[in-house]
């Protein structure tokens, strides 16, 4: 008997108040939820971080720095069937000072702990079980700049991937950084 007084007394009240009083700016008849939804403790959900799927842009962008997985790029693990699109994968990044210093940024955070400094493969991480090599022999220079993109991106062997976390044009920062370290010109 006291708990229906209580809810009639509350959807009494909501109903009593103005469109603007209304937690989200109301704008269709209150429901009893609406009214539930004014005593503070019970309105998490109204102002929770809900996506409001009507709520415009529809569609709603996709939040910055959004890596693209699939589309945009197409694919290109290395295998031998797609060697030759790989080499034929043109660097679009000029070797510019800026383009050195984010490549050298993503170097370090992402490389740097197994293939050193320096890339003499002597990052703190390396391991009996993980080695990683130096990626200053003269194999590693001979790579095109499509190849070590295509490293980067997708990973080689026991070399993990870092398509998902090092962003489109900064992965060709990273390989003018890597031809940085290699001492090897355009
Ligand atoms: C978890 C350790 C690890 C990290 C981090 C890592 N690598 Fe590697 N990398 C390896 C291993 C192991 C190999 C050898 C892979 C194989 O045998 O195919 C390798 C191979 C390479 C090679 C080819 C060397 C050769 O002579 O064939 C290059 C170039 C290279 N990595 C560059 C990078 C760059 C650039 C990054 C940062 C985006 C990076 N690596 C991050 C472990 C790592």
């Amino acid at each position: 008997m006291k708990r229906s007084l209580v809810v009639l007394l509350l959807v009494g009240a909501a109903v009593g108040c103005s469109v603007e009083h209304w937690p989200d700016g109301l704008r269709r008849v209150p429901g009893p939820d609406d009214a539930i939804a004014l005593v503070p403790w019970f309105s998490t959900m109204h102002r929770g971080l809900a996506i409001q799927p009507y709520k415009w842009p529809v569609p709603r962008p996709p939040v910055e720095g959004t890596i693209p997985v699939t589309g945009g790029e197409r694919p290109l693990p290395i295998t031998p069937a797609n060697l030759p699109a790989i080499d034929a994968d043109r660097n679009p990044m000029a070797r510019t000072a800026s383009s050195l210093e984010r490549g050298k940024r993503e170097y370090d955070i992402y490389c740097l702990p197994c293939h050193g400094e320096k890339g003499a493969g002597d990052g703190p991480v390396n391991t009996k079980l993980l080695v990683a090599p130096s990626i200053l022999t003269d194999q590693a220079k001979r790579y095109t700049d499509g190849y070590l993109h295509a490293l980067v991106r997708h990973g080689r062997g026991v070399m993990p991937a870092y398509g998902d976390r090092i962003r489109g044009d900064d992965r060709w920062h990273v390989v003018n950084y890597t031809r940085l370290l290699q001492g090897v010109g355009r």
